[in-house]
């Protein structure tokens, strides 16, 4: 099997909109900005991957617990987290076009390729250093036109609830799903046997005016987080190796469950210049886009300040006290912190394969996340009782896993067609299965073929599956 090559950022969102896993959203009317839906191959995607996030982090472990919040939680919940006050990324405009920029986005592709500023560390920069940089170097915009003074701008989305006759009050999308777990603390404390260390996780939607573009699902509007906090006492468990088991198991999540190749896989410290203020330590995982080494995942140790925010904001007393000791603490947290949808486009990336000797392109997706685990095929659609056999082992199969059916065409197309969304195994159900009750199992990766019985199959799909 010949190595994969790095496919470039095109070769995956042709792939994704040509075979239904990533569509520009609203494409009818043009496209909305830096936003996209997922198709009938990108919805199982996704939501494979939250059922194996999900799956790992809460249900397999003792320590753990779910929520699910909402969206729109009380406008409190921002001025304490500080989202309200400093949620920001520095913007310029294009003078003349007036698009709007990430100055540090720009300071990047700027520097790029040039030793002169290969010490510069541009997530290190504050805004009034980012100004000096665009001017002393007179940096222009992509279109060539001179640029506003990098500013400040929220990334929190506005919107109001109340009626027309009745009281309007601001609200906000919210910015992570993170805040939803510390202002529900105590009420899982209290509804629960839980105690400390242990964690609340929750996967949702998170909403952010990014100034962006032209990075396809890496950087969206709207997007879908799985994030954990980790509470402890840090008078009795030791954050760093708490921090260190929070790295092996993020690590062995996208290696051993998802099959990432770890090559593409990169520990990066924050500097302590581009440390939030509250942080303790914070570690990215990089993953090796088409674009560069860019964060997939982050891991913080957020100490006691969400909650003490929290307690300060809304009065309420969010401690606990040991069981044993009575000892009363506000809990400390680490925070592993991830994007859904950039573990959506890292699969697309490590899958991605061009077979020369075949002259195909296939997504080696892990199994586990192959949006159809088999497909199956009647030999010739025209023939009754092929197309019955083909049903009762769709029927049989679909019980237990997601599998499809394709009638069109000759087998090779066929074949083509599933490589291309992925489907580890083609069955397919000629002449021959009605005497002896087995198909034809055709293999995605080496396109080996072998005669299976009907009655095995479930158990052929368990092995590679568990
Ligand atoms: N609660 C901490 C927090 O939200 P973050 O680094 O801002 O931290 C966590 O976000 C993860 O969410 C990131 O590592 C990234 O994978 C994902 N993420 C953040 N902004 C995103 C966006 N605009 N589009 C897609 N994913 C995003």
């Amino acid at each position: 099997m010949s190595e994969a090559k790095m496919p470039t950022l095109d070769e995956i969102s042709a792939l994704a909109k040509r075979r239904g896993f990533v569509f520009p959203t609203s494409e009818i009317y043009g496209g909305l900005t830096s936003s996209y839906d997922y198709g009938p191959m990108g919805s199982e995607l996704l939501k494979n991957i939250k059922d194996l996030w999900w799956k790992n982090f809460i249900t397999l472990r003792s320590d753990m617990v779910g929520i699910d919040s909402q969206i729109m939680l009380h406008p409190q919940t921002w001025v304490a987290s500080g989202h309200v006050g400093s949620f920001a990324d520095p913007m310029v405009e294009d003078l003349i076009t007036h698009k709007r920029f990430r100055a540090d986005h720009l300071i990047e592709a700027f520097i790029e390729g040039k030793s002169e500023f290969s010490q510069l560390v541009v997530e290190d920069l504050t805004i009034d250093e980012m100004a000096s940089f665009l001017s002393d170097n007179k940096v222009k915009s992509p279109d060539g036109n001179p640029l506003s003074e990098p500013k400040a701008f929220n990334l929190l989305f506005e919107t109001q609830i109340g009626s027309v006759a009745g009281e309007k009050a601001k609200v906000y999308l919210r910015g992570e799903t993170a805040q939803g777990i510390f202002s529900n603390f105590k009420q899982v404390l209290n509804s629960t046997r839980l105690q400390l260390p242990f964690g609340i996780g929750q996967v949702g939607k998170s909403f952010r005016n990014e100034i962006t573009t032209g990075q396809f699902i890496f950087r969206t509007l709207e997007f879908e987080q799985g994030e954990i906090e980790y509470f402890f006492n840090p008078n009795q468990s030791n954050w760093e190796e708490l921090f260190e088991k929070w790295q092996d198991d993020m690590m062995s999540f996208l290696t051993d469950t998802l099959g990432f190749k770890s090559e593409n896989l990169r520990w990066r410290r924050h500097t302590d210049k581009e440390r939030s203020f509250y942080s303790k330590d914070t570690y990215d995982i990089d993953f090796n886009f088409p674009f560069g080494w860019k964060e997939l995942w982050g891991l913080a140790y957020r100490t006691d300040y969400d909650l003490k925010q929290h307690i300060q904001h809304s009065g309420e007393a969010l401690d606990y006290t040991d069981p044993h000791t009575g000892e009363k603490i506000v809990p400390h947290v680490i925070e592993p912190a991830v994007g859904i949808n950039r573990l959506v486009l890292a699969a697309l990336i490590n899958a991605y394969w061009f077979d020369e000797a075949n002259n195909r392109t296939v997504l080696r997706l892990n199994p586990r996340l192959a949006p159809y685990k088999a497909a199956i095929f009647p030999l010739l659609k025209n023939k009754p009782e092929l197309v019955a056999k083909a049903k009762e082992v769709f029927d049989k199969l679909a019980k237990k896993y997601a599998v499809t059916w394709d009638d069109r065409g000759n087998i090779g197309k066929r074949y083509l067609y599933q490589d291309e969304i992925g489907t580890p195994f083609c069955l397919t159900i000629d002449f021959e299965s009605l005497e002896d009750e087995a198909v034809t199992v055709r293999n995605r990766d080496t396109t080996t073929q072998e005669r299976i019985k009907i009655a095995d199959l479930e158990s052929y799909l368990a092995n590679v599956l568990n």
